[in-house]
């Protein structure tokens, strides 16, 4: 496996980012968005050193393996991990996206799954009388609990007294910690001021027992942020009927898994939706949430804007602030200005020509 890192060979300022291009249309959206952290980085003075891994279903086809400790190790030492997708419809279910991103985010305690929902102008939402002034939100899901803990198995298997359990687990310290980053984010982000916690109550009342208790008391450290609960069911309603009661939502792992593809939606699609699996102590990973595609895949016609958006948010984490906002930028000129949908093979051009489009407007912008 390729991928060697010099730590000795670090500067000031140059990042040292483990790409994982991934599965699908991994390689396609992540060649664009390479390119645009290229043009950003020159017009920045700084630099990136890329280690590129080669992760996904080919090379576990090829040699059974997922993720080796030695590349776990590797990947450890870079500032920031860029990934374009995992999952293939050759391989099982579970056992890439397990074996790579899920143990990925656990193995190096990328705590948060940081989601932002926002519409940009020029873009189409499927909500009626819905804009940019109303669909503009974030999304702090718990990334290394809950139902993803992976507590659980199947007893007597095949057998009509099979039984399967899977188990969420919570602790006060995973669930505190996301508590705080989403208060933190909220103040940091300076709109509405108002952190919404998604839960279940009245039906898992263990689980949103330990999430409310602790919400209500790290809410005492933070009197300048505003504070409510929402069920789920109720916010997946709310959330197309009313975006704008939304600044801030907290939840745990699975119910952000799925609020989250529904934020995808209002805010464009699957091709312009970004994550960051974060670990603010640590190294993090960015992702456009699309996943591999594989039926685009090759093709040259998949939107590569949520990858390039990744690209933005891992800019903002590793503190390269004004290079995010020249992406995002050029991002919101290219969704106004040029492009004529955001699905694969509805842009009005080809993937690699929206990168182009973007690199262009960030080359001929100022400075
Ligand atoms: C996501 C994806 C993953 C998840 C899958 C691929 C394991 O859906 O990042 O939201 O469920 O977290
Ligand atoms: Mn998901």
């Amino acid at each position: 496996m390729n991928g060697r890192i010099v730590q000795d060979a670090m500067t000031q300022s140059e990042y040292d980012i483990a790409v994982i291009p991934g599965d699908g249309t991994g390689p396609e959206v992540i060649a664009e968005g390479l390119k645009v952290l290229g043009a950003v980085s020159k017009k920045n003075g700084f630099g990136f050193a890329w280690h590129r891994f080669d992760l996904g279903a080919e090379h576990y086809k090829k040699t059974g393996e997922t993720l080796s400790d030695e590349v776990l190790e590797a990947m450890q030492l870079c500032h920031a991990m860029y990934l374009g997708a995992i999952g293939d419809p050759e391989v099982p279910p579970g056992i890439l996206e397990k074996g790579i991103l899920l143990r990925l985010r656990f193995a190096l305690d990328q705590y948060i799954n940081l989601r932002p929902i926002k519409l940009y102008p020029g873009v189409e939402t499927p909500l009626k009388d819905k804009g940019p002034d109303e669909i503009d939100f974030v999304v702090v899901r718990e990334n290394t609990e809950g139902l993803y803990a992976g507590a659980g198995g199947i007893l007597r298997r095949g057998s009509p007294y099979e039984v399967a359990i899977q188990e969420s687990i919570s602790t006060r310290m995973g669930v505190e910690r996301c508590i705080r980053y989403a208060f933190e984010a909220c103040r940091r982000r300076n709109r509405a001021k108002k952190l919404t916690l998604c839960g279940k109550t009245n039906v898992l009342t263990y689980t949103f027992d330990l999430w409310e208790r602790t919400f209500k008391e790290v809410a005492r450290s933070y009197p300048d942020i505003e504070t409510n609960y929402v069920h789920v069911d109720a916010l997946c309603m709310w959330m197309v009927k009313n975006p704008e009661w939304f600044d801030v939502i907290v939840t745990e792992n699975m119910f952000g898994d799925i609020i989250t593809d529904l934020g995808a939606m209002l805010q464009g699609g699957m091709g312009v939706a970004a994550g960051g699996n974060i670990n603010p102590q640590g190294t993090s990973m960015f992702e456009p949430i699309g996943g591999s595609a594989p039926k685009y895949a090759g093709q040259n016609i998949i939107n590569p804007i949520g990858a390039i958006l990744a690209a933005k948010l891992m800019l903002e984490t590793l503190g390269e602030a004004e290079g995010a906002q020249m992406i995002e930028g050029a991002v919101m000129k290219v969704l106004r200005e040029d492009l004529k949908g955001t699905g694969a093979g509805e842009m009005g051009y080809s993937t690699s020509e929206v990168g182009d489009l973007i690199v262009a407007f960030i080359e001929g912008s100022g400075g």
